[in-house]
């Protein structure tokens, strides 16, 4: 094994991206964000990352703008005023410790259960109504609420871009919504959205593709994915 972690600290170029070194941040949620709005406590905690040297930091998943994207209580939202004024004094604070910051973009599919916050009457929403197979729960999204999330999540990065961020990050890992649709267990649809894994694959390919098209060409675009 080598000892040599200078690697680790020497800038790193991808495209027109530059970090000041090899250091990420993996995305952690918090639960620090009552109602959905990143206060001051959230900022200095990004602040500190940035200031001790992270080269990139992702943030904790924030929910898009689709009544069942969050899943847990204090969850930081991505949309509306209050929020995104939120993220914008986080986004400020990181680029004034000189540090490059990526919103996570999340929606959590059926691991959402009715009762949770903001609006306590939402049912999870998912590929087949399964939160695992063998295990209902919510939803089954139809092709009005596919369009709807997949508008979310654009909506979402091209705030991002507004608001200063740096690049967004896709949230397609972890049994949430994205993955929900990847894994057969979970996608049992027969429409073009289930089956084969293009079918499968298909709902992400959109988002990405319909964020690339709300931010450009340029714009760094993250997918965080399980295997
Ligand atoms: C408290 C906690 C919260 C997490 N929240 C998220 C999250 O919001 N989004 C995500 O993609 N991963 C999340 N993860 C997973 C981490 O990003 C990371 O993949 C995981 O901790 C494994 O890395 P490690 O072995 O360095 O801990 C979370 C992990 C922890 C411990």
């Amino acid at each position: 094994m080598t000892t040599n972690l200078g690697p680790m600290f020497q800038p790193f170029d991808i495209h027109n991206l530059t970090l000041r070194n090899r250091v990420a941040m993996a995305p952690m949620t918090r639960n620090f964000s009552p109602k959905g709005v990143p206060g001051e406590n959230v900022v200095a905690y990004y602040q500190r990352r940035a200031e001790a040297g992270v080269g990139l930091i992702i943030t904790e998943g924030t929910t898009v703008n689709h009544a069942g994207a969050n899943g847990y209580p204090n969850v930081p939202q991505f949309h509306g005023d209050e929020a995104l004024a939120g993220w914008k004094n986080v986004v400020d604070a990181v680029h004034e410790a000189g540090g490059v910051i990526f919103p996570q973009l999340w929606h959590v599919g059926a691991v959402r259960k009715e009762g949770t916050a903001p609006d306590p009457s939402v049912p999870g929403y998912s590929p087949s109504g399964l939160f695992a197979p063998g295990k209902p729960n919510g939803k089954t999204m139809s092709k009005g609420d596919i369009e709807d999330v997949v508008t979310a999540f654009a909506d979402a990065a091209h705030d991002a871009k507004a608001l200063g961020f740096d690049g967004v990050e896709i949230h397609g890992a972890h049994g949430y919504l994205l993955d929900q649709f990847l894994w057969e267990g979970t996608n049992q649809r027969d429409d073009e959205y289930g089956g084969s894994m293009e079918n499968r694959l298909r709902f992400v390919v959109e988002i990405v593709e319909a964020v690339r098209h709300r931010v450009g060409p340029e714009f760094p675009i993250m997918l965080r994915f399980s295997q």
